[in-house]
């Protein structure tokens, strides 16, 4: 058999085979054996080694329940003590719904492992501007652009020198030139330095240039007997700061959102209740959604079995006496979408005690119709949200009947859907909505609820947006 080397192949070949094998952290020879194994396997195999996507960012999904826009995150370690903070600060942006990406710089790799930044990331960190792993995966560029805010924590004094010279001599200092995203500081350093002109002077021009600091504080270093100015902020206090910044970022910062959610519980008596099978999942997916997009949010939740969203105050409720009454408090606000399932009805008179049998009698629950609390809102003389927006909750004729109810209800626009059994839109994952405004009908393709939140949130920007031209 010939021998064959990789020096022999052509360009385009080799370039090829490079993107590959650095994608999956072989050599370009151990790629190569790979490939011919698979080959001699047979063709399924030889798929099974296309080169996958490149990563998408990971997000620790469990402890954040925002799945509608998770903003993106990029967090610069620097070489510091306080790095070992800055692990947890990782955790503590994640709870707040962000997804995570991080960098380490030389310095800090004396301090954590990309290893574990890494694992509590869930995604590899970056560490060399010249890996060709790096530069073929993400390269420098996008890990500056793709990102909503870029985090430096701790920000060392050597690091803020570098950033306020425009240093790109590694993968921090060149992702920090490149981005044109906002940049949140948590400087850390010994009080002395901190102190120090030349420190001052380049912060003078960083905060000149536009980014934003948090911290430092004052307390002891981690050199005995050394206190003062210039503790690295706490996890906690950096993990805020970068949630405002991501909120006044968003199309719908300034703007104050209503959402009510899940279903209502009507007694019967202290042990008994009606309710209908609302899971909440759809209108907490907007109020993630509209958080993620920096609206200031309240959302009124009747009983679900669902995490609070992050960043958001969450009132909870049973009945729909008690949903009207926390919407109403919560107003003023610009956009109010009610995506709860209120009961129509509630028992007129609400069993003190448990209801006994009757002796195979009948027992009949005298009804009395709810308060109907979108058309409440919705007709408000004084203090009427921007906008008004429902749902439709049908089983036939699922336009003509939300477009019935949008004129009835008073509000601007209606999100009908089909929640016939069969469809599993009641409680599912997933949703087909027809957005009917007093002009239009447009009906959105399939998708899941955290999809539908997300179209729903553009929408509202958009509209917003063109009241104020
Ligand atoms: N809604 C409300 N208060 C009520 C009933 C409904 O705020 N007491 C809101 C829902 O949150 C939804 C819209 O009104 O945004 C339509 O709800 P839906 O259940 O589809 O309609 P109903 O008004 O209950 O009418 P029907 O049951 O007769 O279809």
């Amino acid at each position: 058999m010939a021998s064959l080397t990789v020096r022999q192949l052509d360009d385009k070949l080799k370039a090829l085979l490079r993107l590959r094998a650095a994608r999956h952290g072989r050599s370009m020879e151990d790629e190569v054996r790979v490939i011919l194994k698979a080959a001699a396997a047979g063709r399924e195999a030889l798929e099974k080694f296309e080169p996958p996507a490149p990563p998408a960012m990971a997000v620790r999904r469990p402890a954040s329940p925002i799945a509608a826009d998770a903003r993106r995150v990029l967090l610069i370690i620097g070489g510091g003590i306080a790095a070992y903070k800055s692990l947890d600060l990782i955790r503590r942006l994640q709870d707040g719904g962000a997804q995570v990406r991080c960098i380490l710089t030389a310095a800090a790799q004396h301090f954590v492992t990309p290893l574990a930044a890494g694992a509590l990331a869930g995604e590899r960190a970056f560490t060399d501007l010249f890996d060709a792993r790096s530069e073929f995966d993400v390269g420098h560029v996008r890990l500056a652009r793709d990102t909503d805010l870029v985090v430096v924590a701790p920000a060392t004094a050597d690091l803020l020198a570098k950033m306020a010279g425009g240093h790109a001599d590694d993968l921090a200092g060149a992702v920090l030139l490149a981005t044109d995203k906002p940049v949140l500081l948590a400087p850390a350093m010994n009080p002395r330095m901190w102190a120090a002109k030349a420190t001052q002077r380049n912060l003078a021009q960083l905060v000149a240039d536009g980014v934003r600091v948090v911290g430092p504080n004052s307390g002891e270093m981690a050199e005995r007997g050394e206190a003062g100015l210039g503790r690295m902020a706490e996890p906690r206090e950096i993990a805020a700061a970068a949630a405002a910044m991501l909120r006044a970022a968003g199309p719908l910062s300034g703007t104050r959102v209503l959402v009510t959610s899940g279903p209502t519980r009507e007694p019967i008596d202290p042990v008994r209740f009606i309710a209908n099978r609302s899971s909440g999942k759809q209108g907490h997916a907007i109020a993630a959604a509209a958080a993620a997009a920096g609206a200031d949010v309240v959302l009124v939740s009747g009983p679900v079995d669902l995490p609070h969203p992050p960043g958001i105050a969450v009132v909870q409720v049973e009945t729909a006496n008690e949903m009207l009454a926390a919407a109403e408090r919560a107003l003023p606000a610009d956009v109010a979408v009610f995506a709860a399932a209120v009961a129509d009805w509630r028992v007129e008179r609400v069993g003190r005690g448990k209801l006994k049998k009757q002796h195979g009698e009948p027992r009949a629950l005298a009804l009395v119709e709810n308060p109907d609390i979108l058309a409440t809102i919705a007709h408000l003389k004084k203090g009427r949200p921007r906008l008004v927006i429902g749902f439709a909750a049908e089983t036939d004729d699922v336009v003509a009947n939300a477009k019935e109810k949008l004129a009835k209800k008073g509000c601007d626009w209606i999100l009908a859907n089909d929640v016939s059994p069969e469809t599993g839109i009641m409680g599912g994952d997933s949703n087909t909505i027809h957005l009917i405004t007093a002009t239009a009908v447009e009906s959105w393709p399939p998708q899941s609820k955290d999809d539908v939140a997300r179209q729903l949130v553009e929408r509202i920007a958009a509209a917003l947006q063109d009241e104020k031209r």
